[in-house]
């Protein structure tokens, strides 16, 4: 079986790819090939931090791999807290410090409308292709919700009464900005083995 590296350590990442391409591709993980550090995201976009960390590994292991980086885009804050999700309440920021942040930044406002956004990188014989998926919806007023991650409990995308952690995962799965970029990538993969 053909083998792909993704650049990541995030375990839940893995295994939701490993399912999705079992039998078409044995998926490693960064601690897989031995690769411990810290891929420093130093880019101003998601697309350019995406690309830095399949570059990184493509130049040091030359191995087809793929990357992601996700952000969080609030219309009425000029798109943040965007490409500085994760740290939006500084260096030490928990999913829970930034949640407090979004929600004192966004106080009175009207506008609540955001999307969250997902960009992998893809290096496949030495060339770079890049997939988006996006998902547009609202930063309720208040936390909703246990399950998920991250923004989830503020987050309720359009067409939807609940906020991501207070739906299935399944549902979650299904819909998601990384459920949309994954699955573009899966087509081209699957295209390419079959073409
Ligand atoms: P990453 O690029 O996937 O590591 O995501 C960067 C940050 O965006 C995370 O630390 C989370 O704060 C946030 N994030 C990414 N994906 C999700 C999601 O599906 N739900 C809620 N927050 C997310």
């Amino acid at each position: 079986m053909k083998k792909i590296v993704f650049a990541t350590n995030n375990a839940n990442k893995l295994d939701e790819i490993r399912q999705i391409l079992a039998n078409k591709y044995e998926v490693l993980g960064l601690s897989d090939i031995g690769f411990n550090e810290e891929i420093p995201e130093t880019g101003n976009t998601l697309k350019e931090n995406a690309s830095i960390k399949s570059q990184t590994i493509f130049r040091k292991f030359n191995i087809d791999c793929f990357s992601d980086d996700t952000g969080l885009e609030v219309n009425a804050l000029n798109g943040k807290p965007g490409v500085y999700s994760a740290r939006y309440a500084g260096k030490n920021a928990t999913y829970s410090s930034n949640v407090d942040k979004l929600l004192d930044d966004m106080e009175g406002m009207n506008d609540r409308s955001a999307a969250f956004s997902t960009v992998i990188s893809i290096i496949m014989d030495g060339k770079e292709y890049y997939f988006e998926g996006r998902i547009e919806g609202v930063i309720t007023l208040t936390r909703n919700g246990v399950g998920g991650f991250g923004y989830d409990p503020i987050f309720k995308p359009n067409g939807y009464k609940e906020t991501f952690a207070e739906m299935l995962p399944e549902i979650k799965n299904k819909i998601s900005h990384r459920a949309l970029a994954t699955e573009k990538l899966v087509e081209f993969l699957v295209q390419r083995d079959y073409s």
